[in-house]
């Protein structure tokens, strides 16, 4: 239908769109907004929890500034409690009293010791307190078949049992129903080594356990490749191809982080010129590639599957602060991470027939965070900005967009300088969220609807900065944050939009 349009009106030339009012038949599942917490570092720890008894402001030790600035963008769901924490993680060292409860040393992130007082009762009492769905990552790699059914049993059933017991002995008298699972992570290293026909084999007999509870399905997730190793893809499938269990699992998991320097010197968050910028939009770009490239291999295998994607981890990796923990991966967040964040989201929106949930690395204090704390106090980053903007989409209905957008260029490499997601919400009003990754220039963009509907524009929102590695810090945590967007407007049925340079922007039309 749209390459109709295209054909008949010419219109597609550069800097144009043309966002399909009539062609969508799926919402974006808001969960593709959602988060990943892990034990590591001071997300967890110190971040989101800082206990009962802290002079920190908290609600059941939940530290009360981050379930506010959570809540307020709409988190969907949390990942828990790992990354490759989840494979070294045995929950029944975390339930009953605190005091009984066996400290351990989390060998992945730092060497140090955790008295385990963040557990499957806390962190569910998080989601209850966020209205999110808890996504937890099964131990495949430490723990027994057995250790995990009775993890899925204690939360989920509610038939006599000893695990139903146990957990109303520890205070909770109706099962929560966890839906979402990961039959572990990243099988392929630190979840176990193991290469794609092992996990496959070693997946079955554990997915098998985790049982559904009467009313209570489970959605499984499970491991996909390491980045671009499609290799593993390849495998796998091909193994749930010839031994027919595709039913085992619903989702299949990718990681991509964006690592501007690659895994070496990975790059300062902070200290960079234009060709790190340059460098990280292209890397996060090629998300889209990934995601394509693996669905082809899915459907070649397994075209009456229907499996989803699933983005459980994705986000900037940069160097960690300097002076910071090593193996803690705190680093500060600039207008470049937010880019990466708003281009990331219009990839997972436009290919929200597959992608079914996302998950950004982490919530508080690692990686991507989208806050950062510091004793008493909470800054929101350029990303939570970017989060914010993007609720708009949260199980919207889906836009079909075309984009044909001006090159950015730099040192003979060209990427696009612009990406785009659009979706209409149940009041009908449409929203469509940009990205401008040219460093100095505007780009004017006229976006033409086909279907039925008299759009006027109403009001936009933007996230931007004169300097691109501008951030938040707590003694300057309003230095990059949203502002009301004016210039566009709607001429005869087009919209005209200038994007500022540099720019994660949102347009409103009712
Ligand atoms: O998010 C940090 C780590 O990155 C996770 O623990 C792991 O799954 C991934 O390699």
């Amino acid at each position: 239908m749209l390459a109709g349009l295209v054909i008949s009106t010419g219109l597609f030339s550069q800097n144009q769109m043309i966002v399909d009012l009539d062609g969508a038949d799926h919402k974006i599942s808001r969960h593709i907004y959602g988060h990943f917490s892990e034990h590591l570092g001071r997300c967890i720890y110190d971040g989101i929890w800082v206990g009962e008894d802290s002079p920190i402001p908290n609600d059941q030790g939940i530290r009360s500034e981050v379930l506010k600035a959570l809540k307020e963008i709409g988190i969907p769901n949390l990942r828990w409690p790992g990354g490759c924490f989840a494979d070294e993680y045995h929950w029944k060292d975390g339930i009953g009293p605190k005091k009984d409860r066996p400290p351990m040393i989390n060998t992945h992130w730092g060497m140090v010791s955790e008295d385990n007082s963040f557990g499957t009762h806390e962190f569910l009492r998080l989601c209850e307190m966020l209205d999110c769905e808890p996504v937890i990552a099964g131990n495949m790699g430490s723990g027994t078949v057995q250790e995990l059914s009775d993890w899925v049993e204690y939360v989920n059933a509610d038939i006599e049992s000893d695990m139903t017991r146990l957990r109303k002995q520890n205070g909770r008298e109706e099962p929560w129903y966890v839906k979402y699972w990961g039959v572990g992570n990243e099988s392929w290293g630190c979840g176990g080594n193991m290469n794609p026909t092992q996990y496959y084999e070693k997946m079955t007999r554990y997915s098998t356990y985790m049982r559904s509870y009467p009313d209570k399905p489970l959605y499984k997730v499970a491991v996909g490749p390491s980045g671009f190793n499609l290799d593993w893809t390849e495998e796998f499938m091909k193994n749930v191809a010839e031994k027919g269990k595709s039913w085992l699992f619903n989702g299949y998991s990718l990681h991509y982080y964006t690592v501007p320097g690659g895994w070496g010197d990975k790059g300062s968050a902070t200290e960079f010129g234009e060709s790190e910028w340059f460098t990280t939009i292209r890397k996060a770009l090629r998300l889209e590639e990934l995601i394509d490239r693996n669905l082809q291999i899915i459907d070649r295998y397994l075209p009456d599957a229907n499996i989803d994607l699933i983005v459980d981890e994705w986000g900037c990796w940069h160097n960690r602060e300097p002076g910071t923990k090593p193996g803690f991966l705190y680093q500060q967040n600039t207008l470049r991470d937010a880019l990466v964040a708003g281009l990331s989201l219009n990839i997972f929106n436009q290919k929200s027939d597959r992608v079914k949930m996302a998950n950004l690395a982490q919530t508080v204090n690692v990686l991507q965070a989208v806050l950062l704390t510091n004793e008493q106090k909470v800054i929101l980053t350029p990303t939570y900005h970017v989060f914010d903007m993007y609720q708009v989409h949260h199980d919207a209905r889906y836009l079909p967009v075309q984009l044909n957008g001006e090159d950015y260029e730099m040192d003979g490499r060209k990427i696009p300088a612009i990406t785009a997601s659009a979706s209409r919400d149940d009041e009908g009003k449409v929203h469509i969220t940009f990205t401008n990754a040219k460093p100095e220039e505007a780009v004017a963009v006229q976006c033409h609807f086909q279907g039925s509907a008299d759009l006027q524009f109403t009001h936009g929102q933007v996230l931007t900065h004169d300097q691109m590695n501008a951030h938040n810090t707590f003694e300057n945590p309003e230095n990059v944050q949203i502002s009301n967007f004016e210039d566009a407007h709607m001429d005869d049925g087009t919209l005209k939009v200038d994007l500022p340079p540099k720019s994660v922007l949102m347009v409103e039309l009712n």
